[in-house]
């Protein structure tokens, strides 16, 4: 019979990166419903107490701390005050993200490799091995990876970001070959488009109306018809995180609302 309490992770501490807004604070309210305990964690203070407060009123325990996780300094500082407040880390959301411009291999430039490398890729790694070393000396744990369906197949002109979340899904897989010994569990999602400040950016530079249409016209490439709430990444991740997902590790979980199916030539045909 299934026990469906499996996926309650009641009485874990919960770190999420990248927290205070969009697909990331939809993970730390949703964890927080399931049982845990959330620290969020991004580069700004205020929109993280918004979220800890949300968090709180769920009945659980909070804590904001603002780091840049493409720092090491920051990510020592911040796992030291997580271990201060709890004691203990037993899931990690490896969240925060960013595609801050376009152009081609033509055209890029060596700040933004580095910029999109150092935050999804660096600080992803590092903010694993701190929290890793906690979970080994623990037991065990569980580290969710946010990559993208972009791992998969590259968008033009966010190739950097591309290539930077397919090395997320190899890290997944590298990550937890190496735990697996210590019962650190390392999975990740992949979202297709979700309504997010990031993909929102795509469409900045336009008129609001305009964008509008090409937010649209994105919404029909998708065999779903639509672009995803952020709330529709969180069961993924609850179950990742969790008990119920005790015998998978190294897997990345697709939510893009079938878009790796097929062209959008042959999506327009459905
Ligand atoms: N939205 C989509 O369509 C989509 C699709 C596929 C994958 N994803 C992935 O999902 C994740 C979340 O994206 P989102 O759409 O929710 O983006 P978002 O709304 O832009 O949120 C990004 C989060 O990351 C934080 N952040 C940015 N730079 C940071 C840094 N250097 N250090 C620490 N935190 C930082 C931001 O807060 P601060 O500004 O306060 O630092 C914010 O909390 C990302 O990994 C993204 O690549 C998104």
């Amino acid at each position: 019979m299934v026990n469906l309490s499996r996926f309650s992770v009641e009485g874990k501490v919960a770190v999420v990166t990248g927290g205070s807004r969009g697909i990331g604070r939809a993970i730390a309210l949703g964890l927080a419903q399931a049982g845990a305990d959330v620290v969020v964690t991004s580069r700004k203070l205020p929109d993280l107490e918004n979220v800890a407060e949300e968090v709180k009123k769920l009945g659980k325990k909070a804590m904001p701390i603002a780091a840049h996780i493409g720092k090491m300094e920051n990510i020592r500082t911040l796992v030291d005050a997580v271990m201060n407040e709890f004691g203990r880390i037993d899931i990690l959301v490896n969240n925060a993200g960013c595609t801050p411009g376009i152009g081609t291999i033509l055209t890029n430039e060596e700040r933004l490799w580095d910029t999109i490398m150092n935050l999804n890729l660096k600080g992803l790694y590092f903010m694993s091995q701190a929290v890793a070393r906690i979970m080994k000396e623990q037991g065990g744990g569980a580290i969710v990876n946010v990559a993208s369906m972009d791992g998969y197949k590259p968008e033009p002109y966010v190739g950097i970001y591309s290539i930077s979340k397919a090395a997320v899904i190899m890290a997944t897989k590298s990550m937890a070959l190496e735990l697996a010994p210590y019962k650190i569990r390392v999975n990740a999602i992949a979202p297709g488009p979700v309504s997010t400040k990031m993909l929102d950016s795509h469409w900045f530079h336009l008129p609001e109306e305009q964008a509008k249409t090409e937010k649209a016209e994105l919404a029909k490439q998708v065999p779903l018809g639509r672009i995803a709430d952020p709330d529709e990444m969180v069961g993924a991740v609850i179950y990742l995180a969790s008990e119920a997902s005790s015998f998978t590790t190294g897997d990345t979980i697709l939510i893009d609302g079938g878009c790796t199916i097929a062209s959008p030539e042959i999506i327009s045909e459905i």
